[in-house]
């Protein structure tokens, strides 16, 4: 690989992320000095992708920590819950968002119990932080060596949205993760990216990514995929996740489901790769998935450029849901699951 792409990171002066809003024509860092601005950067789409906005999570409930000027536990625990409160209100169906929260809590709990002070919980948070972030590149790192061993030499795989390294901790991603595993491997594949209407992450950023690391892409716009599957131009999808239910049902990107479907029409495997963090066995299946709507200018402008009448309605759904028998595999870095997920899903956990 070229370079490593890591879209946010801890640093003394606060949380660094690239502002992904203004990829791929500018390359701007940001210094998040509290965790409200944080919390801001992850509903603005700053950072985006499930297992980054985890991570930007738990840094930013390690920035809250390292702002508090009280002088009790007590008092940094209801600082602490009042935080992770508003990080929650920022997108609701990326599971891995609830789960960094969930994780620094517990990690509050247990420093709080061993009876550790105000400033070594400080400490303690920041460093968990960092475990999270760490963890996360690992978990890629796997996904892309398991992933990378079911596509084939000259492979054409095509993705939809951005599950790069940008989408995660970062250095491999998810989807594109697979597609780096394959390539670090020998093998040679090429991408067709879909443009994903309506924000544009498969133009704007997996273009983007993708040439930086010199992997041959094309970009698509999201109507093309049929056609080209038919005429026999892909091997693969592969795809990332925002959470995926005890079952195996996806979420992902709005327009997932759409190329799920064509896939199965073709014979056409379709993967989903995504860490343990975004598998939510608490979530049954798919229809209790809560799935965020945006803006309606996302929908009727492109940057500042009206394309709809003004006043017309409009449906923007950021996520749809992939039943579960359109899936032919998720890989995780435990490794690669199969149906029947509820099974083969709740033993990588205890693996
Ligand atoms: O709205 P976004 O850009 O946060 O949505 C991101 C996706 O849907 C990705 O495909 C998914 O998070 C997987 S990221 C590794």
């Amino acid at each position: 690989m070229k370079l490593d792409i890591i879209p946010v990171k801890w640093s003394d002066d606060g949380v660094l992320m690239l502002d992904q809003r203004l990829l791929p024509t500018e390359e701007v860092w940001l210094t998040l000095k509290t965790y409200d601005e944080v919390a801001a950067g992850i509903k603005d789409m700053v950072v985006r992708g499930a297992p980054a906005i985890g991570v930007s999570a738990a840094y930013g409930i390690a920035l809250g920590a390292k702002n508090f000027v009280g002088t009790t536990v007590a008092d940094l625990e209801d600082e602490l819950e009042y935080i992770s409160g508003v990080l929650a209100k920022t997108r609701p169906t990326a599971v891995n968002l609830f789960w960094a929260i969930d994780r620094m809590n517990r990690t509050f709990q247990k420093a709080k119990a061993e009876g550790k002070t105000v400033s070594e919980i400080k400490e303690i948070l920041k460093v968990d932080a960092i475990a999270i972030h760490d963890e996360d590149i690992e978990s890629q790192r796997l996904i892309a060596q398991y992933g990378g061993e079911l596509l084939a030499d000259g492979d054409t795989v095509l993705t939809h949205c951005n599950a790069g390294a940008l989408a995660t901790g970062g250095v491999w991603g998810t989807a594109l993760g697979v597609i780096r595993g394959a390539v670090d491997q020998g093998k040679s594949i090429s991408v067709i990216a879909d443009e994903t209407r309506p924000y544009l992450q498969g133009a704007r950023l997996t273009a983007w990514e993708l040439m930086e690391d010199d992997i041959p892409v094309t970009l698509i716009t999201d109507n093309m995929s049929g056609h080209i599957m038919k005429k026999g131009g892909v091997h693969a999808v592969v795809v990332g996740s925002d959470r995926i239910a005890a079952n195996g049902d996806v979420a992902n990107k709005i327009g997932t489901y759409m190329v799920a479907v064509l896939a199965k029409r073709h014979g056409i495997p379709f993967y989903v790769a995504a860490p343990l963090s975004t598998v939510d066995l608490n979530t049954p299946t798919g229809d209790e998935i809560p799935i965020e709507e945006r803006d309606r200018t996302e929908v009727t402008h492109v940057k500042n450029i009206q394309l709809a009448p003004e006043g017309v309605g409009i449906t923007n759904y950021a996520f749809d849901v992939t039943p579960n028998d359109l899936v032919t595999a998720i890989i995780t870095e435990k490794g690669v699951a199969r149906a029947p997920y509820t099974e083969s899903l709740k033993a990588q956990f205890k693996s």
